[in-house]
């Protein structure tokens, strides 16, 4: 997976792998940084290249391949959702969104998550405040 923060300011989770053969679209092995800004990504294996939004913007030598149309393919996203600066994934579809989730876990992450935010909050009050 890759999280990527869009050109229209969406959070997006995108499987990293090529739908071409399958490599990973960004491999730190080949010294790609496992974090930092991106303007598109670029498998290295045969350079298909991919919107931040995972469309595929460019798939080289394929315009001579039969039926072949690139609007056809590209990164797959995953449902997530942001929440408190939390990036919620999840492979299954039926689930409700967090913020109606009650399950315990999801009741006791949203109270902790609330308490950390006020804690933080107060703390940069206090900063502001005497001017540090
Ligand atoms: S495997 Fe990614 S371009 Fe071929």
């Amino acid at each position: 997976m890759v999280v990527i923060r869009g050109k229209d300011d969406v959070v997006r989770v995108l499987s990293r792998v090529c739908p071409h053969r399958g490599m990973d679209v960004n491999p730190t092995e080949f010294g790609r940084p496992a974090k930092g800004n991106a303007r598109f990504l670029l498998c290295p294996y045969h350079f298909w290249s991919y919107d931040l939004d995972g469309r595929c913007k460019g798939a080289p030598e394929m315009q001579k391949a039969a039926g072949f149309n690139r609007k056809d393919v590209g990164l797959p996203a995953f449902r997530s959702e942001v929440w408190n600066g939390f990036i919620f994934v999840t492979f299954a579809g039926d689930i409700p969104p967090c913020l109606r989730c009650t399950t315990t876990w999801a009741k006791s992450l949203r109270n902790s998550s609330s308490a950390i935010l006020k804690s933080s909050r107060a703390g940069m009050g206090t900063a502001r405040s005497t001017g540090k």
